[in-house]
């Protein structure tokens, strides 16, 4: 059985999914921690409801990056965590986190990359007017959304004619495909 802590800092409609998808194939995984940088987040509320271990701070009350991700560290390290999953965590992961858990980061992004990286992804491909687009799982690197690709899955747009129509899509997608990606790779 594998420990994974999930990073996010808004909805957590992923959170949710995951969380929901490994308690079916609960002999594979488990979401153990969840960490975020803006406690009064929706997904803090739904780890709460869930009985999650939580780990909150808030950037401004340490020195600098190096600092509060070494907080989040120990906390990695007293729950054992095999696999850090970010689902919407708006923080740059550092050095510090990374150097410890190389390849065993991953992010969800809301385009196929790599197209349409950073900020508001789905905003980007409006505005481009693609006719595709869609959603990617890959591993964390230095870089943002430059990590190796592990899944991917596309959404034809152009007859959706709305933003909110994308994102309703795009999420869906997300919810389906970032569980079932986190189970292959656990498996492998
Ligand atoms: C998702 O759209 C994901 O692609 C992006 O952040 C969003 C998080 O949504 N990285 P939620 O908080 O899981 O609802």
């Amino acid at each position: 059985m594998k420990n994974i802590a999930v990073f996010a800092s808004g909805t957590g409609t992923n959170f949710l999914a995951i969380n929901k998808a490994l308690n079916v194939n609960s002999r594979i995984a488990k979401v153990v921690l969840v960490v975020s940088d803006k406690p009064d987040s929706l997904v803090i509320k739904h780890a709460q409801k869930l009985n999650k271990n939580i780990f909150t701070f808030n950037s401004k009350d340490y020195k600098n990056k190096s600092d509060y991700e070494n907080s989040i560290l120990s906390k990695l390290e007293e729950f054992d965590i095999d696999l850090i999953v970010l689902a919407g965590y708006m923080r740059i992961i550092g050095k510090t986190i990374l150097s410890k858990y190389y390849k065993k980061i991953i992010n969800i992004h809301p385009s196929l990359l790599p197209s349409f990286k950073g900020i508001d992804a789905i905003g980007q491909a409006i505005e481009y007017k693609v006719k595709v687009t869609g959603v990617t799982v890959h591993y964390v690197d230095e870089g943002v959304d430059t990590g190796e690709i592990i899944a991917q899955e596309t959404l034809d747009i152009s007859n959706l004619t709305s933003r909110e129509e994308i994102e309703k899509e795009i999420h869906r997608i997300e919810h389906l495909l970032y569980p079932s990606t986190i189970i292959k790779l656990l498996e492998e």
